[in-house]
């Protein structure tokens, strides 16, 4: 395995990033924990010396492990972690006098020849690459060559192909490092790794961690019915069979057929303890007449934390606490908080589980991007209908039902979009949309039907393309989709006379309504 000591960069996740896609396991550890031990105990095949908000100039600043120069494997420093390799090895770092370089900048090749760069520079010209320095190397370490220059960085690219030592200032991991991919390819493949890494080999490796960490104590986990909460339980009930106790709360704000999808699938198909409460009368009582999406938003949040604590309370003996928290929500705290001498704050994934519940957390997914749990979710056997379901948000349908939430407007809600789902299946076109469903609208229009006069919801399509939620384009349907689809949900649910299709991207609106 290969070990990425961070430094604190905003994008060392990226490097992992990479390197998974390359199937080569990694890990990334914050450069306090690496200590001489932690280096021999972890025994790497090869070392990821990550950038840093540091000057290595500065007294005190982070440095990498003294043990790492004399354990004979390859070792690969960026940015910052370049810096200190530099400076720990003998070389020069400075601070500013109009050297740094932030953006877009383009490394030209030395003379000789470096493995880590086959097939990287284009026809031997230049290949562009991603700075972001205020220091720079002014003086190499003995031992060590220039294989690449960029105009405000002279050692852009250096080595000691004797060690194996590898030092670059900018960010192959980055998306505007086009080539960067193939760096890591070249590191990776001159460190002696074969690509083996595998879900397969995850799963293995996770359920011992989880034996190893719970033992024989009782879990208690959330489940929302999404894909990160849901291979989390079947993971860890691979793990301690029914030593997992699942809670599944029913709000009244979930989609048609969902609840009972869940529970046949975990209690039926996997046999898991599953207590499926259906709280949809406290939930709806606690929201009649309530419009302000943010009061709805507090209500229903307060409410399943109340209301998951009193199920987790008769879970008895229960010590630990499941939670499907990924990679990216693990990073997002870390350079949220500055940087890693801040401890990592957990993200509470199912409705916002509070840490005073006094249970120690299993988090099995930490480690895994979106589309890795996905993987994981397949290997573990799940249906892909399942792991490739659309984003559902916690509130449910009452942010997709704008103004007040009553029951017949839900009900009415639930069919529209059952409907519309269907048609969206039916047509091919699931799984290249990102997210999509009906919102209720807050008012009523004339229509006929028959020879009669109607009076009626009306409802809005939302579809959009995104790759993270962030940004968004609403997904161009043909006209004669639009029409089949209005003409379906008018006929087949009742309380609609008339369909809107929105077609507003994110920025400036949002994906939910509310
Ligand atoms: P917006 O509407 O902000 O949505 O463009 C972006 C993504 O987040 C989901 N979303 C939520 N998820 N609780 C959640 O768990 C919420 O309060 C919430 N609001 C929006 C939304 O479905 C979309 O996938």
């Amino acid at each position: 395995r290969l070990l990425i000591i961070d430094f604190g960069s905003q994008v060392t996740q990226l490097i992992a990033r990479r390197l998974r896609e390359l199937n080569v396991y990694c890990e990334i550890h914050p450069y306090q924990q690496v200590t001489d031990a932690f280096l021999r105990d972890f025994a790497p095949k090869a070392v990821i010396l990550s950038g840093g908000p540091d000057s290595v100039t500065r007294a005190g600043s982070p440095r990498a492990p003294e043990a790492l120069w004399t354990m004979g494997v390859p070792v690969l420093g960026i940015c910052y972690g370049q810096q200190t390799m530099m400076t720990q090895l003998g070389g020069k770092v400075e601070s500013g006098h109009g050297t740094a370089e932030f953006g877009r900048a383009f490394v030209t090749p030395g003379a000789k020849t470096l493995a880590l760069l086959d097939g990287w520079f284009a026809d031997g010209g230049k290949e562009q690459v991603w700075m972001s320095h205020g220091d720079h190397v002014s003086q190499i370490a003995p031992g060590f060559e220039v294989y690449g220059t960029s105009p405000n960085a002279p050692f852009a690219i250096t080595a000691d192909v004797s060690r194996n030592f590898f030092a670059v200032q900018f960010h192959p991991e980055v998306h505007h490092t086009p080539k960067g991919a193939k760096l890591y390819e070249n590191f990776v493949r001159l460190a002696g790794f074969t690509g083996d890494w595998t879900m397969a080999g995850y799963r293995e490796q996770a359920i011992a961690k989880i034996r190893e960490q719970v033992g024989d104590k009782k879990v208690i986990c959330g489940l929302s019915g999404g894909v990160d909460s849901s291979v989390a339980a079947v993971l860890i009930h691979e793990a301690i069979g029914d030593n997992l106790t699942c809670v599944f709360v029913d709000h009244g704000l979930l989609r048609k057929g969902e609840a009972e999808e869940v529970v046949a699938m975990f209690r039926d198909n996997y046999k898991i303890n599953l207590i499926a409460a259906d709280e949809s009368e406290l939930f709806l009582t606690a929201l009649d007449g309530v419009s302000d999406p943010e009061v709805k938003r507090k209500t229903i949040g307060k409410l399943f934390i109340d209301v998951f604590q009193k199920y987790a309370n008769k879970i008895e003996g229960a010590e630990f606490l499941a939670q499907g928290t990924l990679y990216p929500d693990v990073i997002e705290s870390v350079s949220f908080s500055g940087g890693p001498s801040v401890t990592i704050k957990s993200h509470h994934n199912v409705g916002g589980l509070p840490e005073k519940m006094g249970l120690k957390l299993v988090e099995p997914l930490r480690e895994l991007f979106k589309d890795e749990v996905r993987a994981l979710g397949r290997e573990l056997g799940l249906p892909q209908s399942f792991i490739g379901r659309h984003p559902f948000p916690g509130p449910g349908l009452a942010i997709r039902c704008p103004g007040e939430i009553t029951r017949e407007k839900l009900a009415i809600l639930r069919e529209a979009d059952a409907v519309y789902i269907d048609q969206i299946r039916k047509h091919g076109l699931y799984d290249e949309i990102w997210q999509a469903f009906v919102a209720i609208l807050p008012v009523r229009t004339v229509g006929v039907m028959g020879d009669g006069r109607t009076y009626d919801y009306a409802c809005a399509l939302r579809a959009v393309t995104s790759v993270d939620g962030m940004t968004a384009d609403y997904y161009p349907y043909s006209h004669e989709f639009l029409g089949e689809t209005a003409t379906r949900i008018i006929n087949e649910v009742k309380g609609i006379n008339r369909v809107t299709y929105d077609i507003t991207s994110k920025p400036p609106g949002t994906i939910e309504w509310e």
